[in-house]
């Protein structure tokens, strides 16, 4: 079945907040406490919660959830993406280039910009950005966390 990428129904609610917090909960690149951090603001409560300038797509192959991404518009024309992930089964088949193009038609024409952050030891994440055309503009030593990062940007115009 096709992918289909669409903002997150009420209805979609429970599985995407299930997706997010498990893909979260399995990535090895922040300790256990950030990740718990992290899968608290995607709780189904915190998704219901999430305000103006909030975007929050799912990618779905039918009825089920398979990827989301969540950011949101910032002052000066820019969108931060927050957070990709993928269910660990679904990977390699194109979900996560389906939900950055998606992001792409969802905020060109009212942000310049679409940039993010991946540890610097996040290949697959990193891969992915490069396939999407995102160029790696900076890079932060002990920074969030006091974790490395690369920052990420992606021009829409
Ligand atoms: C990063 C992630 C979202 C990629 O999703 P995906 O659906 O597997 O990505 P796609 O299938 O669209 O792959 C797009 C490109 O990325 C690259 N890529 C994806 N996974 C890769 C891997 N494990 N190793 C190397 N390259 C990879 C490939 O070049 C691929 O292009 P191709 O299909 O032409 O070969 C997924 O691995 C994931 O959910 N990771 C855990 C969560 C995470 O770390 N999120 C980022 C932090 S915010």
């Amino acid at each position: 079945m096709a992918i289909r990428v669409a903002r997150l129904s009420q209805g979609d609610v429970a599985k995407a907040s299930a997706l997010a917090r498990r893909v979260m909960l399995a990535t090895p690149y922040y300790p256990r406490e950030v990740l718990e951090e992290e899968a608290r603001r995607f709780t189904p409560a915190a998704l219901r919660k999430r305000g103006r300038g909030t975007l929050f797509l799912v990618a779905r192959d039918g009825t089920e959830v398979l990827g989301f991404c969540a950011g949101y518009h910032e002052d000066g024309g820019l969108f931060w993406l927050d957070w990709i992930g993928v269910d660990a089964r679904a990977r390699g088949r194109g979900v996560g280039r389906a939900l950055l193009g998606a992001l792409e038609e969802a905020v060109g024409g009212k942000a310049r910009k679409i940039w993010c952050d991946t540890r610097t030891t996040n290949e697959e994440s990193m891969a992915l950005l490069r396939k999407q055309g995102y160029e790696r503009v900076a890079e932060y030593r002990r920074h969030w966390y006091g974790l490395d990062f690369y920052i990420w940007e992606k021009r829409l115009e």
